[in-house]
């Protein structure tokens, strides 16, 4: 295992000591635990090789300044991952399960959380994969649930930095052309449009809805909001983004702390060069500002600028910082401590 700079954090994996394992079989699961082997030994014709089926959920275990271990709303991440498992035919893992295997995995790679000073957490990636061997196509009746933790930092370089993004020319479809589903996202279909994006300059997509391409999807891993001149917080509704948990609660938090109007609903391309502000945000992502979308027609500048992010999108962020960090009270239920 690689010695690992903490103080030097970026978005990529990290082998840590302990992962979490579940397998079920037979019509149950097993009683799951730690092992110290990260690599998965699977026949070459298992579900998840031949059919993608698998899916995965993204959490964060981090310190508070007073020195607990918490995560952020797990019960949401139990749920999600459940949901998923239901769409593309799984065995759901029990959501109750779940949030025990998460507080497993971070006590045993206590030591690789990251120091509160550096700002970073430990990203906890737990996954639901079909494991026996399927040849015609039908769904595994066989699964493995893991989850496993890697030391990160600021998912886009920069931090806070604004990007410059693309709406891009390809649709994030599943291979049936009927969009990107709810929950079993297929990311692979969407590494060609994202390479796409990188090679012409720009740090991510903005996807359109596939069908009428006048409607603001999400971006690759993070749902967008925007802020209107008259300080309204939008964000797009559609069935065929990801339930953004940062994003619930950024509704949450915008409304009920700082008092702002809410805005959920379909958000046109047309109005992109009205909102004062715009942000990705996603549990990698946190919230990170873009400065400019780039389109066929134009680009387009947010007032807010690219040298900062803008003011309301900072008041924001510092909201939901300060609530996931113990500084200011936050909604019941919303952290679980962990150590
Ligand atoms: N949209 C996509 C496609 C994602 O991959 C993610 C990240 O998990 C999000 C949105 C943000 O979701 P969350 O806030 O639950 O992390
Ligand atoms: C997350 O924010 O947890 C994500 O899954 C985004 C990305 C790493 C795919």
């Amino acid at each position: 295992m690689a010695k690992i700079d903490m103080n030097n954090l970026d978005f990529s994996y990290k082998e840590t000591p302990f992962r979490y394992v579940s397998n079920f079989k037979d019509g149950q699961w097993d009683e799951g635990g730690l092992t110290d082997e990260a690599s998965i030994v699977l026949n070459e014709c298992a579900g998840v090789f031949q059919y993608a089926q698998t899916i995965f959920e993204g959490l964060k275990a981090y310190y508070t300044k007073d020195g607990h271990i918490v995560c952020f709303r797990p019960d949401l991440n139990a749920q999600r991952l459940h949901d998923s498992a239901k769409y593309l035919v799984m065995q759901p893992f029990p959501t109750d399960r779940f949030i025990e295997a998460v507080k497993e995995v971070v006590k045993a790679n206590q030591d690789f959380v990251p120091p509160y000073s550096t700002g970073g957490s430990l990203y906890l990636r737990p996954f639901l994969m079909g494991t026996n061997s399927v040849i015609g196509v039908k769904p595994a009746d066989e699964f493995q649930f893991r989850i496993f933790g890697t030391p990160v930092g600021d998912y886009f370089k920069g931090g806070v930095k604004p990007l410059k993004i693309q709406i891009s020319d390809f649709d994030r479809a599943a291979p049936h052309g009927t969009g990107h589903i709810k929950a079993g996202l297929n990311y692979a279909m969407s590494l060609h449009a994202l390479e796409a994006a990188h090679e012409a300059g720009y740090a991510e997509n903005m996807y359109l809805d596939p069908q009428t391409r006048t409607k603001v999807e999400e971006t690759g891993g993070a749902n967008f909001i925007f802020i209107t001149k008259d300080g309204k917080l939008v964000t797009p509704k559609s069935d065929s983004i990801l339930p953004s948990i940062t994003r619930r609660s950024l509704m949450y938090v915008a409304e009920h702390y700082l008092g702002m109007t809410v805005e959920h609903r379909e958000v046109y391309k047309e109005e992109l060069k009205d909102f004062a502000e715009c942000g990705l945000c996603g549990t990698a992502a946190v919230i990170s500002p873009v400065g400019m979308v780039h389109t066929k027609e134009e680009d387009i500048f947010f007032p807010s600028g690219m040298d900062e992010m803008g003011p309301t999108l900072t008041k924001l962020r510092e909201t939901l910082l300060g609530i996931q960090h113990g500084e200011i009270e936050a909604p019941e239920g919303w952290i679980v401590r962990i150590v």
